[in-house]
């Protein structure tokens, strides 16, 4: 690569780490609500939203919550291996991103993000008696002392961005501080 396309691919990577960061702060960031893909206890596909808490591009590492009972943890932990996908309309840009999970149930990482959860609406997601998925006989119930937030880090192993525009679309799989271009 040349060092104009180097400099143009340290310049994509800011961006989007700039992005990102904003959309663990900005609530109508449409990058604070990606797609989770995992593996299933089955062995077949599983994906669901989640909101997207942390973004640190030093560490390479995104965080979202959880409830440490919901099945997604299980399937994670059984296979730690992972995606997000994220879609921007406003910038038109997709970011596929393989990362490998780490579920955190206890400790420094859980309590700080529960001072922080407990103070918010969703505080009460954390709170129910049963978990997440179990059959209810009316549409909510009583509420636990204990809470149950698991905080998942997430490493990015490789990251796949795809900008569409009219002029050409552009594809690149992108390091901590470059980019390959790609036929999209
Ligand atoms: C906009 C939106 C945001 C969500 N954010 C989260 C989240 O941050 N963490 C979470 O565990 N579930 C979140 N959910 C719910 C999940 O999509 C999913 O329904 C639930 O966690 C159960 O997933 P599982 O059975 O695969 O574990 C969100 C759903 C929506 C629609």
């Amino acid at each position: 690569m040349t060092n104009t396309a180097n400099a143009d691919g340290r310049e994509r990577v800011h961006r989007i780490w700039t992005e990102l960061q904003r959309a663990t702060v900005d609530r109508h960031h449409e990058w604070r609500t990606p797609v989770l893909a995992t593996t299933g206890l089955d062995g077949l596909p599983q994906a669901r939203t989640v909101v997207l808490r942390g973004a640190d591009a030093k560490a390479q590492q995104l965080v979202f919550f959880t409830d440490s009972r919901s099945p997604k943890v299980a399937e994670l932990q059984t296979l730690p291996a992972a995606a997000f996908v994220f879609w921007s309309k406003r910038l038109s840009w997709q970011l596929r991103v393989r990362v490998s999970t780490q579920v955190h149930t206890a400790g420094p990482l859980v309590d700080t993000a529960w001072a922080r959860v407990s103070q918010s609406a969703a505080a009460g997601d954390y709170l129910t008696p049963r978990p997440p998925g179990s059959p209810l006989h009316q549409p909510t119930e009583a509420k636990q002392d204990a809470h149950h937030l698991a905080v998942v880090t997430a490493h990015i192993d490789h990251l796949d961005w795809l900008e569409l525009s009219r002029e050409g679309h552009r594809r690149a799989r992108l390091t901590q501080d470059t980019a390959e271009w790609l036929v999209p």
